[in-house]
């Protein structure tokens, strides 16, 4: 289908009235004019479906139709393009998309985690249905990540995606870091203030930023969305003394999603990271996400804003929202579904980078030494090895903090390195691991 460039108004079905419907439904309510894009159709918003219909949203309801059934919005005939705006991987987000695009409307999304588990499956099904089905929203809030990847870098070649892609995660590391407090106490102030959710698994565990990995990966790439098959480590294990060390080393500390092509496949990986002080991503803190783009034309492109909120999530819809009013078809994923290429991936063991390790070395002679000869029986060349005691810290002691910076190696030898040290029985506590990227 191709959207008519026509005079006529683009009508707009919102489902989901919460944070972000909410604010979509009050930008277009309000600003439809000035969000006319030139040589566009206008957007007038002419149905909308919650839960509970009585709810005050902000914004008046009596000229809409309400759909109590979200359904009935894809089958509104008032209805030209649906917005799906109530999130979660399954159950109502999902049948209301199906259900749009097998009316043959074009689908608007900011819902990673559907895109993630049934992304390929909606893609075939809007080709098959000849409409757009765009998701903007869905990764990094307000940030174009998503059609920097599908208009700007086609052509060149992509070696590497990464981005700052949570904002609660990079909310609490940049407290973490700058007031020297543990990550509970930071977590339970942080859902307090309402930055973190009340089950914050899903955010701090990595999840999130993986499903918006996943996606794209996938435009990065030309390659199949693989959401499952991923190395996933979030931020609950980092301590003021790894914040401490790192700043005293010249790096700080973000949870980054890493799409990167290598000899054997596609890395993809989420976890922390030491970022050099003076890098781009280092500079992204509180509750802002980052984008960089590496291509082979381009070197590095950074995007950088706000990851998450109301305004900042609804103004990539209206993007998405102004590409159909001017007409345009893009590809969900921007190749076609038969050209994406299977994702083969590379696996984390080969992964080759720097290492910060932090030992809990029990404090008996000749530990040291043997910790150095395990790190060299897997070819593992040291950039620095330190002791980290306080100077505060007087009284007699079981064990020493040992802080361990490699060279770039290979992961399957830190691991090795580890194994051999636990069994040696020279460290009392599991080694924190923290991969350093340039
Ligand atoms: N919040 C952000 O900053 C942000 C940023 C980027 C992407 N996103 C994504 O945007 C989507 C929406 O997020 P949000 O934060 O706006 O969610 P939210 O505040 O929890 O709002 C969800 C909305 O969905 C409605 N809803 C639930 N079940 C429904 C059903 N069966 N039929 C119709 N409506 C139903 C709810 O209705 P009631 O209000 O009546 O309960 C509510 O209005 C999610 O996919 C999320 O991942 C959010």
């Amino acid at each position: 289908m191709t959207i008519p460039n026509s005079d006529s108004p683009l009508r707009v079905g919102v489902a989901g009235l919460g944070t972000v419907g909410a604010a979509l439904a009050r930008l277009l309510l309000t600003r439809s004019n000035e969000l006319r894009a030139e040589g566009a159709r206008l957007l007038m918003l002419t149905a909308v479906s919650a839960r509970d219909a009585s709810k005050d949203r902000g914004f008046d309801m009596s000229e809409l139709t309400f759909h109590a059934n979200a359904d009935d919005l894809a089958r509104d005939p008032e209805v030209d393009v649906v917005v799906e705006l109530i999130g979660g991987d399954d159950g109502p987000a999902k049948t209301l998309v199906e259900t749009a695009l097998q009316e043959g409307k074009p689908v608007i999304t900011a819902n990673k985690a559907l895109l993630a588990a049934h992304g390929l499956q909606l893609a075939s099904a809007a080709e098959r249905s000849n409409v757009p089905l765009l998701f903007e929203a869905a990764v990094a809030g307000g940030i174009p990540a998503i059609r920097a990847l599908r208009d700007a870098v086609p052509g060149q070649k992509v070696t590497r995606v990464s981005g700052i892609l949570n904002g609660t995660c990079n909310y609490i590391l940049t407290r973490m870091e700058r007031e020297g407090i543990a990550f509970d106490d930071v977590l339970t102030d942080a859902q307090r203030l309402g930055y973190a959710e009340a089950d914050p698994t899903f955010d701090v565990d990595g999840f999130d930023t993986a499903h918006k990995l996943a996606l794209l990966t996938s435009l990065a790439f030309g390659t199949e969305i693989e959401a499952s098959d991923m190395y996933i480590e979030g931020i609950r294990a980092i301590t003021p003394d790894d914040m401490e060390a790192a700043r005293e080393l010249g790096y700080r500390i973000k949870l980054l999603g890493v799409a990167q092509a290598t000899e054997t496949g596609i890395e993809q990986r989420v976890h922390p990271t030491m970022l050099p002080l003076e890098s781009t991503l280092a500079q992204i803190n509180g509750v802002l996400n980052a984008v960089a783009i590496d291509t082979d034309l381009l070197g590095e492109i950074v995007l950088s804003g706000p990851g998450a909120g109301g305004d900042a999530t609804a103004a990539s819809v209206i993007a998405d929202l102004q590409d159909l009013a001017r007409g345009l078809v893009p590809k969900p994923l921007r190749l076609p579904r038969g050209d994406l290429r299977p994702y083969q991936r590379a696996r984390m063991r080969s992964h080759e980078g720097g290492y910060y390790v932090r030992l809990s070395v029990v404090d008996k002679p000749g530990a040291f030494a043997a910790i150095a000869q395990r790190m060299a029986e897997h070819g593992i060349s040291l950039q620095s090895i330190v002791q980290r005691r306080k100077p505060t810290d007087t009284g007699p002691h079981t064990h020493q903090p040992v802080i361990i910076i490699t060279h770039e190696t290979m992961e399957q030898a830190v691991r090795e390195a580890m194994d051999g040290i636990m069994t040696d029985g020279h460290v009392d506590a599991t080694p924190q691991i923290i991969r350093i990227e340039r």
